[in-house]
C-alpha cells in the first residue's frame, strides 16, 4: 500500500528564499509533478485554478501561503486578501486564513496541517462504523488525502472502514466537468488498495436501482448551521437519488467546514468557473457545486462524532477551535 504523505501533497520548504510546494493535482494521474509556488500571490493562483483544491486543502493551503508571505516580507493584508478570494466556496480557506493571521509562522501553519489531518483521522473512524458488513458505497468527486492535506475525510471513512472488513467495493463517480472522480479518487483508491470502478456520473441512478448502491459517502465544501451542505456539483442530483432509492447518504467533514456564521445553504456562494472547462466550443455553465439540503442528507460526520437531524442542535457544538 503506497500512501501519499501530507508533505507531499502540500508543504512549505524554509529555503532562502522560502517557498510553498504542492503536488500539481491538474497532472494526476498521468503525471506526478510538483509546482513551486514563491509568493502568496503565486500560491493564491495554484488555488484558483486547482493545482490544489479540495477544501482543507485549500485551506492547508492558504495557512502556508500567508507564512511563505510574512517570510518574504510581503504586504500581508494584500497577501491575505488574495488568497481569500482565490476561492468562494469552501470555507475552510477563511476559516484557515483566521486561524493564521495573528501567527503567521510556518510552525502554526504545519500544526494547522497536522491538525486537519488529524480531524479526518479521527471522523474517519466515526464514519466507518456507520457502515454495514459488505457495503458497496458510491463517491463523488475527490473528498481523499488530496483534498484534505491527508488521509482525507470521505475517502478517509471509506479506507477506515475497509480496514476493519466492513467496505466490499467503490463506485467512484467521474465527476464531470474536471474529473476528480475519475482521475484523483481513483488513482488513490488504487494506491491505497481499495477496490472500484469508476462511473459516468449518469450510471448512478441505474446502479441504485439495481441495488448496487449500499451509501453514498462525500466530503463537502461548506455546511451552513442548519446543515444544508455544498459540495462538488452533482451531490444534490445524488442526494435526490438517494433518498429515492432509500440508501443513506452521509457527508464526512472536519469541523473546519462548518460554518455556524451562513445560517442555510442559501447563503453559501456557489462558484461558478470558466465555461470552457465543460466546452470550448458552445456557450456554456459550469456552477462547481450544489447544495444538498439538509434533510436529503442522514448524517454529517465530524471528528466529533456523528451528527443527525436537526442539525441546528447538531452541530452547535461541531466547530474546531
Ligand atoms: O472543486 P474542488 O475539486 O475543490 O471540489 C472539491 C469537493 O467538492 C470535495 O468534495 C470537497 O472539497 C470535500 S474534500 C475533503
Amino acid at each position: 500500500m503506497h500512501d501519499l504523505t501530507p508533505e507531499q501533497i502540500v508543504r512549505l520548504e524554509d529555503l532562502t528564499p522560502a517557498r510553498v510546494v504542492l503536488l500539481d493535482q491538474r497532472r494526476l494521474p498521468d503525471e506526478v509533478v510538483e509546482l513551486t509556488c514563491s509568493s502568496a500571490a503565486e500560491v493564491a493562483d495554484a488555488i484558483r485554478v486547482m493545482a490544489v483544491r479540495g477544501a482543507p486543502a485549500i485551506g492547508v493551503a492558504a495557512a502556508y501561503g500567508l507564512a511563505l508571505a510574512a517570510a518574504r516580507g510581503e504586504d500581508l493584508d494584500a497577501a491575505e486578501a488574495a488568497l481569500a478570494s482565490s476561492r468562494p466556496t469552501a470555507v475552510n480557506l477563511r476559516w484557515a486564513l483566521e486561524r493564521m493571521r495573528p501567527e503567521p509562522t510556518a510552525d502554526r501553519a504545519r500544526q494547522l496541517h497536522r491538525e486537519e489531518v488529524g480531524r479526518c483521522k479521527r471522523m474517519a473512524a466515526h464514519a466507518a462504523a456507520l457502515l454495514e458488513p459488505g457495503t458497496r458505497a458510491l463517491t463523488h468527486c475527490n473528498a481523499g488525502g488530496l483534498a484534505t492535506g491527508g488521509y482525507g475525510s470521505a475517502i478517509g471513512a471509506l479506507r477506515a472502514a475497509w480496514e476493519h472488513g466492513v467496505l466490499e467495493h467503490v463506485l467512484v463517480g467521474e465527476t464531470r466537468p474536471l474529473l476528480q472522480g475519475a482521475r484523483l479518487t481513483a488513482w488513490e483508491l488504487e494506491q491505497i488498495g481499495i477496490p472500484h470502478a469508476v462511473i459516468a456520473d449518469s450510471a448512478a441512478a441505474s446502479l441504485m436501482a439495481a441495488g448496487e448502491v449500499d451509501c453514498v459517502v462525500t466530503g463537502a465544501d461548506r455546511i451552513a448551521a442548519n446543515g444544508d451542505t455544498a459540495n462538488k456539483i452533482g451531490t444534490y442530483g445524488l442526494a435526490v437519488l438517494a433518498a429515492h432509492h432509500g440508501i443513506p447518504l452521509y457527508v464526512v467533514a472536519p469541523s473546519s467546514t462548518v460554518d455556524l456564521a451562513t445560517a442555510t445553504g442559501a447563503e453559501i456562494p456557489i462558484e461558478e468557473r470558466a465555461a470552457d472547462e465543460v466546452t470550448a466550443r458552445f456557450a456554456a455553465r459550469n456552477p462547481a457545486f450544489d447544495v444538498t439540503p439538509a434533510e436529503l442528507i442522514s448524517a454529517i460526520v465530524t471528528e466529533h462524532g456523528v451528527h443527525r437531524v436537526p442539525y441546528s442542535e447538531a452541530l452547535a457544538g461541531a466547530v474546531a477551535v
